[in-house]
């Protein structure tokens, strides 16, 4: 069944995790517009791109032609304005941050064609973010929903679906539908803080931290009974530094916020490694060392 609301897809962020989404997305066969303000930045995520649709095709995962089909289904954007101007949905990917988010969207509604902006759905891509919160400020709450993608996005098959209070279930089946469409499975989840996600995982890693901080074990070891004796494909360590320490603190602190409750406490090295700036992957350092 083809999804007979949405044509055109228009991702707003050009980083990890929005030109993962580009690219299953235009895998799927949907035109795509990739919009950042960082002409830099979009070029690097073509790059990307290119080089996992590359890497699929060596692996058989794609036919070799589809590398480039894909390819010429994204088209790139600095200017917001363009890139929605027929979008059927804006899926947002900016950083964590409330404020942005708001500020993102409430540009969107003011560039947007007034005509489209009853019909347009308002995703926004989150690991924390409460969609109730995010959508008072819009015009059409009932339009605005939360897709939270796993990276690798190509790789992982969940997509969280998030219901604010005000989501309709029009939004909701059209956004499953769509996430069944990029070959994904949709869970259907309520706003709560941490959604399920990272309510269980983030709590697992900050207990790994502390097992760490307290001298339990090495991290090596610390990762390698979670790998060898619970079969996850990284150990908690290296998953906290993949996923950004500082992105595992901002979680933790939502939890703790939210739910008012101790157990929820960041282990202090985690917050003495982001105050150091070691955030894992992307800077070279987080519990073990990475090229950058
Ligand atoms: N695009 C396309 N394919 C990719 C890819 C990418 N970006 N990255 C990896 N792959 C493919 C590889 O080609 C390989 O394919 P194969 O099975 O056919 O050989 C497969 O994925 C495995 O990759 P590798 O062999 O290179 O390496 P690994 O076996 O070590 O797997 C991994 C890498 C897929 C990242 C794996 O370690 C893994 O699944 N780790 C856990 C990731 C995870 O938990 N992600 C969720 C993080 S939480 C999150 O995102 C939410 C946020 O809110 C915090």
């Amino acid at each position: 069944m083809h999804n007979q609301h949405i044509h055109s897809i228009t991702i707003v962020g050009a980083g990890t995790m929005g030109n993962g989404i580009a690219h299953v997305c235009a895998m799927a066969g949907f035109p795509v517009k990739l919009m950042d303000s960082s002409e830099g930045q979009l070029r690097v995520a073509l790059q990307t791109i290119k080089k996992n649709l590359t890497r699929m095709a060596e692996k058989q995962k794609i036919k070799p032609i589809e590398v480039s089909t894909s390819l010429a289904r994204i088209q790139t954007y600095t200017n917001i304005k363009q890139a929605i101007s027929d979008a059927d949905i804006v899926i947002e990917v900016v950083p964590e941050q409330l404020s942005l988010k708001k500020l993102v969207w409430s540009q969107i509604e003011q560039d947007i064609d007034p005509k489209r902006l009853k019909q347009t759905i308002f995703a926004t891509n989150t690991s924390s973010i409460s969609i109730s919160e995010l959508a008072e400020g819009v015009t059409h709450p009932e339009n605005m929903i939360g897709m939270h993608f796993f990276n690798p996005v190509p790789v992982m098959s969940l997509v969280e679906i998030i219901l604010g209070n005000k989501t309709s279930e029009q939004t909701f089946k059209t956004v499953e539908l769509l996430t069944r469409e990029l070959g994904k499975t949709p869970i259907r989840v309520h706003d709560f803080p941490g959604f399920v996600s990272n309510r269980i995982l983030m709590p697992m890693i900050n207990e790994a931290i502390y097992a760490l901080h307290e001298g339990v074990a090495d991290k090596e070891a610390i990762d390698q009974v979670m790998t060898l004796g619970m079969a996850h494909p990284m150990g908690p360590l290296r998953l906290a530094d993949f996923i950004g320490l500082d992105v595992c603190l901002n979680i933790m602190n939502v939890l703790h916020k939210g739910f008012q409750d101790a157990k929820y406490t960041p282990c202090p090295l985690l917050r003495e490694m982001v105050d150091k700036g070691h955030l894992g992957n992307k800077t070279g350092r987080g519990f073990y060392i990475y090229e950058v």
